[in-house]
């Protein structure tokens, strides 16, 4: 059977009658009112206070509380995502949509609405397309599948303000129903909006209400205001709708701002100079999640939204985030039951997180070496490494490069072997005109602070399977019952329930908190000119090293377009130490680049077994192989990488990073033909 739930929109701010949902009304407060005249309808089987998680409405809560009703908080000026965290968090199948200051609401009408939403194949029904009824006597039914798409794709904000315009004004994506009164009678006004309209409604319950459970109807008023015609000219004289109408009004205005702002950003892009890396709504996100309280009915919220925004930004179906880029990787191995005994084969010239993942899953890292051009793993290395043991591939998008995924994958396919993407360093980066995320089975992010984006620490794991997504929720989730791979937070319903079975497997506490969330959801909405403000450093970086053959940066193909999360370079001179190139930038005016990590297999942790005991679950022979001589071509390369950094977020800083590096070229330059003469 169907849970049909009624959501009660309620807050205290109104810009014509603050406070209006608590005015007295005989025994009782508007707001209760319309409960009790909801309550009479049999089909619904909770009725929920939707407010907002402004301090304002503190007081809503506190009197629901009081009085024994549900109450759920969500955004201010978002209602329709307020709605559908309530609907969700309430398992609703079908909506009923009520509005709080509507006292005269009648149970009979809305039982109608119900009832024909039951019988008919519908996905939203309403007396309010072709408004018949006194204004307040509006009722709107719709499944939660419908809400869920105008959820999602909902854009302006009159669509988010009013929970159910993007339904009616898409027909041909919704079944839509709208039922009439036998009699025209959209003239009366019923609703609570003015202090006018409190006195008429509570004329009417002077003479027609008694006790709470006899509830009079539409026709009872109707016969009072025949009685009394006075009563009707009491409120007469405002417009139907005005709060959506006014909603349209300010979002042209909006729309305007909003193209004077896309101009100054498009300038801002134009010139590749941003001021500073957190320049958008990180501010903004970060405060809502604070007014929250961190009420548990607002936990993960910021985190679905950037989660549905970077799945769409990258093309996946999926997205789960987490605490950083390191326990990505070890959920996805968890997820995909790698384990004791297995092989993944990884890259040794990359940030050594990419190995530890395997061995905080306690299986044995097994290092390909690199191509000397790309400095990316190498695909017939890879081939090289295949055993009958091994289970994955964790492919490395390094400095913001992809590695030649697409025969990477032929070999996975051959092998039957998964492919993680560890695009810790790689945002936006594309491979033959596909985005870099998409490539391998799953793909795993960092918004560690030197990343494209960042929240200080985050990370995100995307991907189209949704066998493998649920699995890495749950893992990253404590094992718990009840999320999935588009759903982070259980139910307050499952969670209360004393039979809830908490734990389905063992698992990690990795989910991403809120405040990180709103961080990176702000800088999510900035991605492109974030990314693109590096790869405009890059090629200023380019454009000065291009003559000199003794500096060789990373090759990208045209396959390829690189991120560039760093400007690598081969330093490749036969009398120029790292060193002594770096002392001279730093003495040029340049801020000093980074060397590449040491390769991991060559670190203390795996040379001195301070594996924390994992040594024990290393396969055999490859616990002796991790020393000199494995990957020589990664070797040779990681002491003479020049990893120069490409995040100046305006043309003045990063020009002095150029003009250093141009300094440093010819005095090496010129030193090398002095030696020569
Ligand atoms: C290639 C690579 N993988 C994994 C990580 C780990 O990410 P985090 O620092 O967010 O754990 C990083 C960077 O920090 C990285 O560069």
């Amino acid at each position: 059977m169907s849970n049909i739930i009624a959501i009660v929109q309620a807050r205290m701010s109104s810009s014509r009658l603050p406070g209006k949902i608590l005015l007295p009304l005989m025994d009782k407060t508007i707001l209760e009112q319309v409960i009790n005249r909801v309550r009479p309808v049999e089909q619904i089987s909770d009725i929920i206070v939707a407010t907002s998680d402004n301090g304002m409405d503190d007081i809503v809560e506190s009197f629901c509380l009081e009085k024994d009703i549900p109450c759920f908080r969500g955004s201010e000026e978002n209602v329709l995502e307020r709605f559908y965290f309530c609907a969700r968090e309430y398992e609703a199948d079908i909506i009923v949509r009520i509005t709080a200051d509507d006292p005269l609401k009648d149970s009979e009408v809305i039982a109608k609405a119900v009832s024909l939403f039951e019988v008919g194949d519908y996905d939203y029904v309403s007396n309010t397309l072709e408004p018949t009824y006194p204004e307040g006597l509006d009722v709107e039914v719709f499944s939660f599948k419908a809400l869920e798409a105008a959820y999602k794709k909902a854009e302006l904000s009159s669509e988010k303000e009013h929970v159910t315009p993007y339904l009616y004004k898409n027909p041909a994506g919704f079944r839509l129903c709208n039922f009439k009164n036998e009699t025209d009678l959209s003239k009366l006004r019923w609703t609570v909006d003015t202090p006018e309209d409190y006195l008429f409604v509570k004329q009417v319950y002077q003479t027609l209400y008694h006790k709470p459970e006899e509830i009079f109807l539409l026709r009872d008023i109707l016969d009072l205001l025949k009685q009394k015609p006075e009563l009707s000219a009491i409120n007469s004289g405002h417009k139907r709708n005005e709060g959506y109408l006014n909603s349209l009004r300010k979002e042209e205005e909006k729309k305007e701002e909003e193209e004077q702002k896309q101009e100054k950003a498009a300038k801002v892009l134009q010139e590749h100079s941003l001021r500073q890396r957190i320049y958008g709504n990180e501010l903004k996100y970060v405060n809502q999640v604070l007014s929250t309280q961190f009420r548990s009915s607002q936990g993960a919220v910021m985190m679905q939204r950037l989660e549905e925004a970077f799945a769409k930004k990258i093309g996946t179906k999926f997205a789960i985030a987490m605490m950083n880029g390191t326990c990505t990787l070890h959920a996805i191995l968890e997820a995909a039951g790698i384990g004791v005994s297995d092989e993944v084969i990884v890259p040794p010239l990359t940030m050594s997180s990419t190995t530890f993942a395997v061995l905080q899953a306690n299986a044995t890292p097994v290092f390909a070496d690199v191509d000397p051009n790309s400095f990316t793993i190498n695909p017939i290395s890879i081939l090289n490494r295949i055993t009958s043991r091994t289970k994955a591939i964790i492919t490395v998008s390094l400095y913001g490069l992809s590695p030649d995924m697409d025969v990477i994958m032929r070999i996975a396919s051959e092998y039957h072997l998964l492919v993680i993407e560890d695009n810790a360093e790689c945002l936006l980066g594309t491979y033959k005109g596909r985005m870099v995320g998409t490539l391998g089975h799953i793909a795993s992010y960092s918004f560690q602070s030197s990343k494209h984006i960042t929240s200080g620490e985050g990370g995100m794991v995307v991907t189209d399977s949704l066998p493998l997504a649920q699995a890495v929720r749950r893992v990253s989730s404590l094992g718990y019952a009840g999320v999935d791979a588009t759903k982070a937070k259980i139910t307050k319903k499952t969670i209360q329930d004393p039979d809830y079975a908490r734990h389905l497997t063992m698992g990690w506490n990795y989910r991403m908190p809120e405040l990180c969330a709103a961080v990176a959801l702000g800088q999510l909405e900035n991605v492109d000119a974030l990314v693109s403000r590096r790869v405009k450093v890059a090629q200023m970086y380019e454009e000065v090293i291009e003559d000199t053959d003794w500096l060789l940066p990373q090759f990208v193909g045209d396959d390829h377009k690189c991120s560039y999360w760093t400007y690598a370079v081969r330093l490749m001179h036969p009398f120029i130490t790292w060193k002594e190139f770096r002392d001279r930038y730093v003495a040029n005016g340049g801020d000093g680049f980074y060397a590449a990590w040491r390769l991991t297999y060559l670190e203390p942790m795996m040379t001195q077994r301070s594996l924390l005991k994992r040594d024990k679950f290393i396969s055999g022979k490859n616990l002796r192989r991790y020393k000199k001589g494995l990957c020589p071509i990664a070797e040779e390369l990681q002491g003479q990488l020049l990893q120069f950094k490409t995040n100046y977020w305006n043309d003045e800083d990063a020009k002095k990073q150029i003009q250093a590096l141009n300094k440093t070229i010819e005095f090496f330059s010129k030193r090398s033909t002095d030696q020569l003469q």
